[in-house]
């Protein structure tokens, strides 16, 4: 005779079955409505705009200055101890991230190394935004102790003592001038100088199209067999996700996938830290960083500098940081601010709980999405990853 325990364990097996089955069955994704279609092509690459000029760097569009600057990014005798370059933790072959919690050079940074693809369209360079340009932001990994540990006088003395050096500088920017440091401000323009030419080169750094692109034209088109060899179901879900109920392009919108603006999202700091006080800090040094747009070192006579003058200032912004992009965010683990988050499943646990911040305020809601859910996120943002600019920058 069956035990009453044996049948109702048998009972329950058989409903977990009929759950189980009924989650997993297939449900074909609805067609997207022209709304959502709006809404997809504002995120597609096809929607970047032109680089946004750059009046404070002269040479921001010379061809000559990215090719100097291209060097003066790799080059490892640019650090104190001659073995560091941008390149150590900006890698190209990692689209321009080390895969590490933290920066590691001279010594270890205070936040995860971003990408920097793309990040000519910022108005804002760190996590916190304490630069205003990408040439007030290369000036400032050469003299952090932590990473090149160098200093404008060392690295001035590089490029004086190199013959090439010195002459792609001089037909650039004109002779170096008394860069002995008995005269501060001929020695600053000329270190500003070298930030201009690694800026020239990075604003070439652009990305390009993933999946997700190929499948916003194809939606675009209203080509349904190739948006269907483009996309899986869950993919499909994982997008209406995203721009829908688990409200993502809140902040991570346009082609580059962030709003770059600051926001805080309640990230856990590392174990044994302070909690990062972010921009409520970023925005006070980057307003007293003489080399920033309003500053002598700009190339820009009228001083076109609405960002910073406007700047938001203010305490809603303790613990707030930067949006980053999501494009490749398959290839940039660990992730936040301090790589504090291993992988992107753990990500989306944090979006679908959202904790209260350690400090200030959480903006993200809780999401309560189903593990299917999360893995469909999870599924669409993979689709972001586009190998040809692996393939590309692998050359250099
Ligand atoms: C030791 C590793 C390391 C080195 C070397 C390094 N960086 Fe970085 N880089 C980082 C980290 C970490 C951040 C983020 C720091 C923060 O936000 O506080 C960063 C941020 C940036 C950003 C801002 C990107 C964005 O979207 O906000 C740019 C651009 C950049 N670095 C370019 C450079 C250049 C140019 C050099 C060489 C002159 C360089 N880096 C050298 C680790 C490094
Ligand atoms: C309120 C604005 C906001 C919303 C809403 C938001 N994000 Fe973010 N996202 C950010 C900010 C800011 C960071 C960086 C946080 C940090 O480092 O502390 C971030 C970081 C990330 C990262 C890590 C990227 C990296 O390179 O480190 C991923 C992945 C991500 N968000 C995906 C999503 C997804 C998916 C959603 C929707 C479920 C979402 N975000 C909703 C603002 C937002």
């Amino acid at each position: 005779m069956r035990s009453p325990l044996l049948k109702l364990g048998a009972a329950v097996a058989v409903a977990a079955v009929i759950v189980i089955g009924w989650q997993n069955r297939a449900i074909d994704p609805p067609a997207w409505t022209d709304a959502e279609i709006d809404v997809l092509r504002s995120l597609s690459l096809a929607s970047l705009p032109a680089l946004p000029p750059d009046p404070s760097n002269a040479v921001a569009d010379n061809p000559q200055a990215a090719a100097f600057g291209e060097q003066l990014f790799l080059d490892p005798r640019l650090s104190a101890n001659g073995g560091i370059s941008c390149s150590t933790c900006h890698q190209p072959v990692r689209q321009f991230t080390d895969g590490l919690p933290k920066g590691q050079a001279i010594g270890t940074s205070k936040r995860n190394t971003p990408s920097i693809v793309g990040s000519a369209y910022s108005p804002w360079l760190y996590w916190d935004g304490r630069r205003d340009s990408q040439w007030a932001q290369a000036l400032t990994p050469l003299e952090d102790p932590n990473e090149h540990g160098s200093s404008r006088l060392q690295v001035v003395a590089v490029i004086a003592a190199d013959d090439a050096y010195r002459s792609a500088y001089r037909a650039l920017f004109g002779e170096l001038g008394d860069v002995s440091g008995n005269d501060p401000v001929a020695l600053n323009v000329a270190f500003a100088n070298v930030g201009k030419a690694i800026a020239a080169f990075e604003r070439t750094l652009l990305p390009t199209a993933s999946r997700f692109d190929d499948y916003v034209d194809a939606v675009a088109d209203g080509n349904l067999q190739r948006q269907e060899s483009l996309y899986s179901d869950d993919e499909v879900w994982g997008l209406r996700l995203f721009i829908g109920t688990a409200n993502c392009t809140q902040c991570h919108n346009g082609p580059l996938l962030t709003n770059n603006e600051f926001h805080n999202t309640g990230v856990l700091s590392s174990p044994g830290e302070l909690p990062d006080k972010g921009r409520v800090t970023g925005v006070q040094e980057v307003l007293s960083d003489p080399f920033n747009c309003l500053g002598e070192y700009s190339d820009d006579p009228m001083r076109q500098c609405a960002e910073l003058t406007f700047v938001r200032t203010g305490p809603e912004l303790i613990g707030a940081v930067r949006t980053p992009s999501l494009r490749n965010v398959e290839l940039t683990s660990p992730y936040m601010h301090k790589g504090q988050v291993a992988t992107l499943a753990e990500v989306l646990e944090h979006y679908n709980e959202a904790p209260d911040a350690m400090i200030g305020h959480n903006e993200a809601k809780p999401l309560a999405l189903t593990a299917r859910e999360l893995n469909q996120l999870e599924a669409f943002l993979n689709t972001l990853t586009a190998s040809a600019a692996v393939h590309q920058s692998e050359s250099m």
